[in-house]
């Protein structure tokens, strides 16, 4: 019971349009060993570690994000934040925003890369972004 009770509850959440953050969110998932969902997916139980990969869409990130944060925050620990776009740094602040008014934790640590968009970043993330997104969600896991 005891060993059981110690286990680290882990998920991984995601919006994707082009699918970019879903290549990144299977990564993750695979990593941590865990299946990668839609922010349409609601979290089952307490979740101490939530990956949660969202994209910058002119506006921000998409409201299914903003939904997941508020119908989900009495399940979630701590956020950690991955992302995708074309120019912007990441979502991390947008998110942070969307954490904080809800008052769910937010992590220091984020994985962001180039997502391709047009004719901009073809091919990214590649597999090299890839590998790095899994040694991201491996290093946070040790930590845990
Ligand atoms: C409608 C739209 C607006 C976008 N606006 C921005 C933007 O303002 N800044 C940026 O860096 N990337 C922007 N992008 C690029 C996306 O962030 C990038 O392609 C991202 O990897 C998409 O992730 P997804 O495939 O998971 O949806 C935009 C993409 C779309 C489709």
């Amino acid at each position: 019971m005891a060993e059981e009770a110690k286990e680290m509850n882990i998920a991984v959440r995601y919006f994707t349009r082009s699918g970019n953050t879903q290549k990144l969110a299977k990564a993750i998932g695979d990593a941590v060993g865990v299946e990668a969902k839609a922010v349409s997916v609601p979290l089952e139980e307490h979740t101490e570690v939530l990956f949660l990969g969202s994209s910058v869409y002119a506006a921000g990130v998409d409201d299914a994000v903003k939904r997941f944060i508020a119908e989900n925050k009495e399940k979630i620990g701590k956020i950690y934040n991955f992302s995708t776009a074309a120019l912007a740094a990441s979502t991390y602040k947008q998110v942070e925003k969307l954490a904080k008014e809800h008052g769910v934790a937010m992590a220091a640590e984020e994985f962001h890369c180039r997502g391709s968009f047009a004719f901009m970043h073809r091919g990214r993330p590649n597999e090299q972004d890839l590998r790095d997104a899994a040694e991201f969600a491996k290093g946070i896991i040790k930590k845990g």
